[in-house]
């Protein structure tokens, strides 16, 4: 693409700082707008480079309106995010979601900008594998607050596609599981984080439930190309799954942990009864359909989950198996 003046909303955060150094490499322009929560609730990532940072948050109107007009594109991956932390907070993270979405959109609307939405294979719910952009959404009780992530999510892709159907140019990315240096990591979210430095600190690597659900795990630089590629007028309108077509078994992916670090952790099984709080419930397996975004974005992940890992377990271990 042509040189372009990038925002990353959510810059400071795990995907928007990998992706604010793809599109500086690219030759773009780019800022990053960040409210700094998630530092707030963990780490912080190092920042990419010296950037022109702006502190705040999408849930400022006035804000995103005096910014995003100096923009060609926004990438708005701005979020409250994972599931347990958005179970534990749900008036605060549909909110400030939902309200930042509508700003960010809001804003590109009036001054032409485009916007690349970040969402989540979370949106597809429990249905059946292999999660096509088409297939239907299936989810649980509302009381259930396991499910409000992907019902958020939902409620932003729909805005983004009520704005597309104004004429604003936007594409939604729904992304699976994503994982690589600066990822962020808890007790409910982040197994590789959580394996690698449990494995490098000769900790047990916990396998919540038997270890058969599997998931598609997605190196970050993969994620970030295919966001870039996103600017493409071919994707306008369009929503897209990001993820690798790989499936890994948590189990599995306990063993390939323990085997790349060389470490004696042991590996052992927890019920989710024993992890979880009332209400949640566990998606078995979870992969995604890649023929749409192979043939509108020329996108297939490059990274294999090896190599993924370890890029990633050198990355914790260059920082004495701390975060960084
Ligand atoms: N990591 C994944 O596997 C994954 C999977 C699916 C979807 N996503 C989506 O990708 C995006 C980025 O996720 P990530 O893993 O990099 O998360 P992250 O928590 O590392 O980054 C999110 C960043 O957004 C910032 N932020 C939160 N609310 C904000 C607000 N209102 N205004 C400004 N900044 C705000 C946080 O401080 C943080 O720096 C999110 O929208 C997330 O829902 C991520």
């Amino acid at each position: 693409m042509n040189r372009k003046r990038c925002l990353v909303t959510g810059g400071a955060g795990f995907i928007g700082s990998h992706l604010a150094e793809r599109l500086l490499d690219l030759g773009h322009e780019v800022a990053i707008v960040d409210n700094f929560y998630r530092e707030a609730l963990c780490d912080r990532p190092k920042l990419p480079g010296p950037l022109p940072l702006i502190k705040g948050s999408t849930a400022d109107k006035q804000l995103m309106d005096a910014i995003i007009p100096e923009f060609d594109v926004v990438f708005h991956l701005a979020a409250i995010l994972g599931v347990k932390t958005t179970m534990t907070r749900p008036v605060e993270m549909i909110e400030a979601n939902v309200e930042g979405t509508r700003n960010v959109l809001a804003a590109a609307y009036r001054s032409g900008c485009k916007v690349v939405f970040a969402s989540s294979s979370e949106v597809y719910g429990k249905g059946t594998p292999p999660f096509a952009e088409e297939n239907d959404r299936v989810y649980g009780a509302t009381a259930k607050l396991r499910w409000i992530y992907a019902v958020a999510k939902t409620l932003e892709e729909t805005l983004c596609l009520g704005y597309g159907d104004k004429g604003l140019p936007v594409t939604i990315l729904r992304y699976f599981n994503i994982y690589g240096p600066r990822a962020k990591e808890g007790p409910y979210a982040g197994v590789i984080p959580r394996f690698i430095r449990a494995a490098l600190a000769g900790n047990d690597l916990l396998v919540y439930g038997d270890g058969t659900q599997t998931r598609c795990f997605t190196y970050v630089s993969d994620a970030v190309e295919a966001t870039a590629r996103a600017v493409d007028p071919k994707a306008d309108q369009e929503i897209l799954n990001v993820g690798s077509a790989h499936q890994t078994s948590i189990g599995a992916l306990a063993v390939l942990v323990k085997r790349l670090t060389g470490s004696s952790s042991r590996i052992v099984n927890v019920p989710f009864e024993q992890v979880y709080s009332f209400g949640f419930e566990e998606i078995p397996n979870r992969f995604p359909d890649m023929r749409k975004t192979k043939r509108i974005l020329d996108f297939s992940a490059r990274i294999g989950l090896e190599e993924g890992l370890a890029r990633t377990i050198d990355w914790y271990r260059a920082r004495g198996g701390e975060r960084g």
